[in-house]
């Protein structure tokens, strides 16, 4: 069994937040590193941990959906029928705030991004601390996200108050960010659960526009983000560059050249998705020149990885 926080380890979690405390904890996506969304210098304490612009807004986590319709101006109906079918789990649904959440959650933007994640742990602990929890995901700025409590421990240290294990994240990467605040829905960040799956719910769903300037809407839409420190490549499979020391992560059982290292990933998205992060991780680790990744096939449900990757290989 992966570890678990006990119900003593929350309570002082939830103590320590109420507190003005930082605590990261376990979701079904990425670890978060979280703060009393209604506290606004607790939240900037977040931003100085990460090393985060303060341009980027931060997620508000609930732990139900009347805590989620006390935060916003309104809730649409649209909003409820993502939220019945989706919540708890990956997809953040941004909406117009209400003036109680501080301008530094939201990056001074009108709207808040909410979501109610399903790991038990992070539920738990929303509800023993009785306030909603702004919580971005808890590795610095750029770097790669953590899904396990070693990667926190490894990217933040002795930075936060608190961190509670809630063993390896099993979705693995970040959730859907999906903006209800115009008329037509807009997809800020594929994630957690794809777009297909919303569509049939709330019909055509536009992408978002780059920002231009100012706020970023969804930080993901910096280049560099969700980055190894190694060169990573995006490529066809076995076309590994000729120099220097690599590693694969391949999803197909073709042979590899002889003294190249492999991670061998799953051929299903979801768990391709949930083994992503810690596979970088592990690759990031070895001192490689180079990091290879196999391209995923492309489809719906691999919108997400697809995207994550694109990101991570922009250092090329
Ligand atoms: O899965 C996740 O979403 C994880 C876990 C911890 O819940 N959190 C996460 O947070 O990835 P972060 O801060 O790394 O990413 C927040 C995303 C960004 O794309 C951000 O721009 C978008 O949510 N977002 C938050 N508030 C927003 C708002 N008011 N308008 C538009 N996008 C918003
Ligand atoms: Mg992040």
């Amino acid at each position: 069994m992966p570890p678990t926080a006990t119900s003593a380890e929350i309570d002082r979690a939830a103590r320590l937040l109420r507190t003005g405390r930082l605590v990261t904890f376990p979701t079904e996506t990425v670890y978060g590193l979280g703060a009393n969304a209604l506290d606004a210098e607790a939240v900037a304490r977040i931003f100085a941990v990460k090393g985060r612009p303060n341009t980027s807004p931060v997620i508000v986590h609930v732990a139900s959906i009347e805590m989620a319709e006390s935060l916003v101006a309104a809730w649409p109906k649209t909003a409820d029928r993502l939220a019945n079918k989706f919540w708890p789990g990956p997809l953040t649904l941004v909406l117009a705030k209400r003036p109680e959440i501080p301008d530094i959650v939201t990056a001074g933007l009108p709207t808040v991004g909410l979501r109610m994640p399903a790991h038990p742990v992070a539920l738990a602990l929303i509800r023993a601390a009785g306030v909603p929890l702004a919580a971005p995901s808890a590795n610095r700025f750029t770097e790669l996200s953590p899904t396990t409590a070693e990667h926190v421990r490894r990217s933040l240290g002795n930075d936060v108050d608190y961190l509670l294990d809630g063993g390896p994240c099993q979705v693995g990467i970040e959730s859907t960010v999906l903006s209800l605040a115009e008329p037509q829905p807009v997809l800020f960040r594929p994630g957690g659960i794809s777009r297909d799956k919303l569509e049939l719910l709330v019909g055509p769903i536009a992408f978002a526009a780059a920002p231009a300037g100012g706020a970023h809407p969804a930080p993901g839409m910096h280049a560099r983000h969700y980055s190894p420190r190694t060169r990573l490549l995006l490529v066809r499979d076995g076309e590994l560059p000729s120099e220097g020391k690599g590693i694969y992560l391949k999803h197909t059982h073709s042979a590899v050249r002889v003294g190249v290292e492999t991670i061998q990933m799953p051929t299903e998205a979801s768990a391709y998705a949930a083994a992503l992060y810690d596979a970088l991780h592990r690759a990031d680790e070895g001192n490689f020149d180079w990091i290879a990744v196999n391209t995923p096939p492309d489809g719906p449900e691999w919108e997400a990885v697809q995207d994550r990757l694109r990101r991570a290989a922009t250092n090329q």
